[in-house]
């Protein structure tokens, strides 16, 4: 059994004191279940203190929402995965939604970031998943495909294993409009045939998008999907302590 993942996503919101705050709250509310991982995305400003308040959990872990791929350099403004390790993640999301359509990310630039954040052992969680008139013209597996092609080709099949994979289709995000469970495990087959291709069978599979406490179990029901990745449901500690105790219960 692959471990559910419960992946919070912070985008811009909660600095380190108000971290440490939902940290204290997330961590009384919600007690550790077999099988099942919570792990948090916090601004690269709270990383620090949101992996101070993880540590002694070994069922949590933290990460950051972008790396670039250099390891170091004159790059004002960027964070490097060996910074990101250093700062006490252990993840990185790569491709997210919003850096590809807001600021301009190509899936060359994720194929760079996932090996950079690989180089440094930083757990790539690589973000898929098509916009709406992609969906309308019938391109969401070509988007998909191209995408996961772009990010991992040539990747062999002990390297995927070290990634996990996040299905957001863009028209669900931020919307309140989430694709059902089966829209969501028609594309989740399709990555995970990509990956046992590939020999890649244990890779896990989230879904994000509009993800909340009221769709949370319909949408975990579905044996396609490994986990969650949200954004807005994740933002409030009691409610994500909620969410995370009892989807899937
Ligand atoms: P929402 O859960 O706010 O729709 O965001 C999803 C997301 O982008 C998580 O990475």
């Amino acid at each position: 059994m692959r471990p559910l993942l419960f992946a919070a996503n912070w985008k811009m919101h909660i600095g380190p004191e108000d971290a440490r705050a939902y940290f204290k709250t997330f961590r009384t509310r919600y007690q550790r279940h077999e099988g099942r991982e919570a792990w948090f995305f916090p601004p690269a400003l709270s990383v620090e203190t949101a992996a101070q308040a993880v540590r002694e959990r070994a069922d949590m872990l933290v990460g950051v929402q972008d790396i670039y791929w250099e390891p170091k350099g004159a790059f004002t403004g960027a964070i490097s995965a060996p910074l990101a390790v250093q700062a006490g993640a252990r993840a990185a999301l790569v491709g997210h939604s919003e850096r590809r359509h807001v600021f301009g990310e190509t899936d060359e630039d994720t194929r760079r970031k996932v090996a950079a954040a690989l180089a440094a052992d930083l757990a790539p969680v690589l973000c898929v998943g098509e916009k709406l008139a992609e969906r309308d013209a019938g391109h969401t597996l070509a988007v998909v495909n191209r995408q996961l092609a772009g990010a991992l080709g040539g990747l062999d099949a002990a390297t995927l294993a070290r990634i996990t994979i996040a299905y957001e289709p863009v028209w669900a995000i931020g919307t309140g409009r989430n694709a059902t469970p089966n829209d969501a495990a028609a594309v989740h087959k399709e990555i995970r045939a990509w990956l046992v291709a590939r020999g890649a069978a244990r890779t896990r599979i989230l879904y994000g998008g509009s993800v909340n406490l009221k769709n949370a179990a319909d949408l975990l029901a579905e044996h396609e999907l490994d986990g969650v990745l949200v954004g807005g449901a994740s933002l409030d500690p009691e409610a994500w302590a909620q969410l995370v105790q009892t989807a899937a219960a």
